[in-house]
């Protein structure tokens, strides 16, 4: 992994438009007593954002190969439709697999402004560095921020935006805070603007195991980074070898949910908060969910929150859908 730190590019802030809680209300609300959980948002420090980018080269991961596969052969169609002079990406990361929209882009000749929103600092930077170098009339806007506050401040144009949402991320969220949030999209987006939408789709309980449990270990090191995070922020004292990933496919609720589990009965303390966690053995935190949705389920979703679908791309043998949606 090269340091990013050093980097001297200075990203943009975004205010939410509500309270959010802070990482020591959100510890102090869902950590304290079992069930214990925390929202997946905070995996995504600068060690956590190159993790994330590890697990999606590895074997079993498939959702960034598929999804970059589709994305690839769909891209003209989606600029040719769309023609953005803005293309605003919620969760960017390292904006990898955007490069094959920015592919259409150059040969469709249609030259937007790039806006990335991540609440990662160091990997917007990282990204823009590298995406600027690498197409010379892209300009990149960055901008940092949690997208759960609210959209209602973002940085927007009054002109044609093509918003963008990928990785199947939009599975991290529960069935309400999905709605919420992508109501909140359809509220900031004109008759002219367009949202490109990125979702895994159910298939073989095998398949999905496999891709949260892989055999290097990349994904176990992303989950237990989580307690570095809170070492860190927190002055805590959590140890990640009395840890362990657990991660399983519940087929009731079609959805990939991941725990960190305490190996022993133990005491860790937050000295931030001047709080004592008492975990038993076999305890556990909930660090995120991932859930896959069927054909007709990820349409409702979008039609729920006033989107009118234009086009469903799917990757047939592994399922993964891409949505070019607009506004009803
Ligand atoms: N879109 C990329 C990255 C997906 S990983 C891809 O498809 O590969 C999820 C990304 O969303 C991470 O970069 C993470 O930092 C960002 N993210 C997660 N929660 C967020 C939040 N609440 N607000 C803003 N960004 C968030
Ligand atoms: C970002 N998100 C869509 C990933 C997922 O698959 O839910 C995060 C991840 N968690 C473990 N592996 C990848």
């Amino acid at each position: 992994m090269t340091d990013i730190s050093s980097e001297k590019t200075k990203n943009t802030e975004f205010e939410p438009t509500r309270a959010i809680r802070s990482l020591s209300e959100d510890v102090e609300n869902s950590m304290l007593d079992a069930p214990r959980s925390l929202p997946a948002k905070y995996f995504y420090d600068e060690r956590g954002s190159l993790l994330f980018d590890k697990i999606c080269d590895s074997p079993e991961y498939y959702p960034t190969r598929i999804e970059s596969a589709l994305l690839k052969e769909v891209a003209k169609d989606v600029i040719d439709t769309s023609r953005p002079e803005y293309i605003l990406e919620l969760g960017s990361g390292t904006s990898r697999k955007t490069r094959h929209l920015f592919d259409a882009c150059s040969s469709s000749q249609c030259f937007p402004v790039y806006t990335a929103v991540d609440v990662c600092d160091e990997i917007l930077v990282e990204s823009k560095n590298a995406l600027e170098k690498e197409y010379g009339w892209l300009k990149v806007n960055t901008v940092s921020g949690d997208y759960t506050g609210g959209l209602g401040n973002l940085p927007k144009n009054n002109a044609k935006n093509l918003f963008v949402f990928l990785g199947g991320t939009i599975g991290n969220f529960s069935p309400k805070e999905a709605n919420v949030f992508l109501s909140e999209i359809r509220e900031v987006m004109t008759p002219d603007d367009l949202l490109l939408i990125g979702a895994d789709r159910v298939k073989e309980p095998e398949i999905l195991h496999a891709a949260y449990n892989d055999d290097e270990g990349v994904t176990a090191e992303f989950n237990l980074n989580l307690l570095e995070v809170l070492n860190r922020e927190l002055d805590a004292d959590f140890n990640t070898t009395k840890f362990e990933h657990y991660a399983y496919y519940n087929p009731l609720l079609s959805q990939i949910e991941m725990h960190l589990v305490s190996m022993r009965e133990q005491k860790i303390r937050m000295k931030n908060l001047n709080k004592e966690v008492h975990f038993l053995e076999g305890d556990h935190i909930l660090t995120e969910i991932s859930r896959k949705f069927t054909r007709v389920e990820l349409e409702r979703l979008l039609i729920d929150a006033g989107f009118k679908i234009e086009k469903h791309y799917e990757a047939e043998e592994m399922k993964f859908s891409l949505i070019l949606a607009g506004t009803d």
